[in-house]
């Protein structure tokens, strides 16, 4: 077991119509910021719940921030936060809406160019206060200090953590999920699955009570699939399960004591900026890779994996291993979504230019640097 430091600030409102605690939480008078996305929270009364909950507040709205929030949208809510002088930014929507208000909070206190604080070339600023309405269970970010930003001017994605830009609360109403089209949930449900795995399936000799909580994550969305995906509304039991696995996923709570991979997410962010594919889709496309190329380092963990998660015992080390990855691609496909490089037309160039990226960024990503360059072209090949 590693040593560790665990310290996670963020209140959380749950349940059905908790969206109304907001006024709680900003002080009557208070200029605020809220920061949208293309407009599902018009459709299904979410922003009508944010107004009546901020009636007593002067509202600013900043709408149009895109899934895989873009630098240039971004900056311009930027530029706004700062001509009003907001007191306080809540952000309304799924990881990308949260992911760029941590952005455009951080930036509100920032005088250079805020892309270099993105990429690491300057210290991360202390952020705006700010909260989040959650509507799309996935990343995790209602709960954690990292953000992801893309540029696609220069089609790049890059992740920023900040210690001094944790939500002050995130207000995670199931019913929300209610209105997410199919293909979102899916999303949802992958993006939480390996951040589980990104946390579980590295070295053995993990805390063993962390090793069973990412298996209840995991047994957890396994189980609740099926009925999530199924047609029709699922029902407010699934839902709330589904969110509060999102948020446990990655909150940081996982991370205690384990050693970590990331290598899937770094990949499939390339991905992202390459060719715009949703972030789920990525993580489906590029797991097997990762878990097939790096089977031996990984071998403790795929086995425990394998029995635990799917109930596979018999055959050699291997002969497990191949079943657990194919459960798992079986799991990620019974979810409507395609996971070969083929499958969405990308080939050899996109290999080569994801290996010149790392090597150029002198990147090895991994559990202990494991995933060199090379390792990342072989985990790519296997995916075409
Ligand atoms: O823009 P609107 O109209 O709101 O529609 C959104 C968007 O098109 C829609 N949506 C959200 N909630 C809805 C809804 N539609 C109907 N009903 C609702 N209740 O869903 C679409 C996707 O939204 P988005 O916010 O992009 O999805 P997600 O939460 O999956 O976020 C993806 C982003 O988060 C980053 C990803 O890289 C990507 O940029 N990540 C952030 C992490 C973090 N901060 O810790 C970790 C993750 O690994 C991930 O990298
Ligand atoms: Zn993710």
């Amino acid at each position: 077991m590693n040593k560790f430091e665990f310290q996670n600030p963020v209140k959380l409102y749950f349940g059905e119509g908790e969206i109304a605690k907001v006024a709680k939480e900003i002080a009557p008078g208070s200029k605020v910021l809220v920061t949208y996305g293309g407009g599902s929270i018009k459709r299904n009364g979410i922003y009508d719940q944010v107004m009546a909950a901020l009636k007593d507040c002067i509202v600013i709205e900043f709408g149009g921030i895109e899934a895989n929030p873009d630098y240039d949208t971004l900056m311009r809510a930027v530029a706004l936060g700062k001509a009003e002088k907001v007191d306080f930014t809540l952000a309304v929507g799924g990881g990308s809406i949260i992911d760029g208000t941590k952005f455009i909070t951080a930036a509100m206190n920032y005088d250079g160019d805020p892309w270099d604080f993105i990429v690491g070339k300057a210290p991360v600023p202390a952020a705006k206060p700010f909260g989040t309405v959650l509507t799309l269970p996935a990343t995790g970010s209602e709960m954690n200090c990292g953000a992801v930003i893309s540029r696609r001017a220069t089609k790049e994605k890059y992740a920023f953590h900040n210690a001094k830009g944790f939500p002050q609360f995130s207000v995670l109403d199931p019913t929300a999920v209610f209105s997410l089209p199919k293909r979102q949930i899916a999303n949802g449900i992958i993006d939480t699955f390996i951040h589980t795995t990104e946390q579980y399936l590295t070295t053995a000799g993990s805390p063993r009570v962390m090793d069973r909580f990412a298996e209840g994550v995991l047994l957890t969305l396994v189980e609740i699939a099926p009925h999530l995906i199924a047609e029709g509304t699922p029902s407010y039991d699934d839902c709330a399960n589904f969110m509060m696995a999102a948020t446990m996923g990655l909150n940081g709570f996982l991370a205690m004591g384990v050693d970590e991979d990331w290598a899937t997410h770094m990949i499939g962010h390339e991905l992202t900026a390459l060719h715009g594919l949703d972030h789920g889709v990525t993580l489906a496309i590029v797991w097997e890779g990762t878990m097939n190329v790096m089977r031996r380092e990984k071998e403790a963990k795929l086995l425990q994996y394998a029995e635990r998660v799917w109930g596979i015992t018999g055959g050699t080390s291997d002969e497990i291993i191949d079943k657990a990855i194919a459960a798992t691609d079986n799991f990620f496909r019974s979810l409507g979504v395609k996971t070969l490089l083929g499958e969405y037309g990308i080939g050899e160039e996109t290999i080569v230019a994801v290996r010149n990226r790392f090597e150029e960024r002198k990147w090895n990503l991994g559990e202990n640097g494991i995933v060199t360059p090379e390792k990342v072209e072989q985990i790519l090949r296997c995916r075409l």
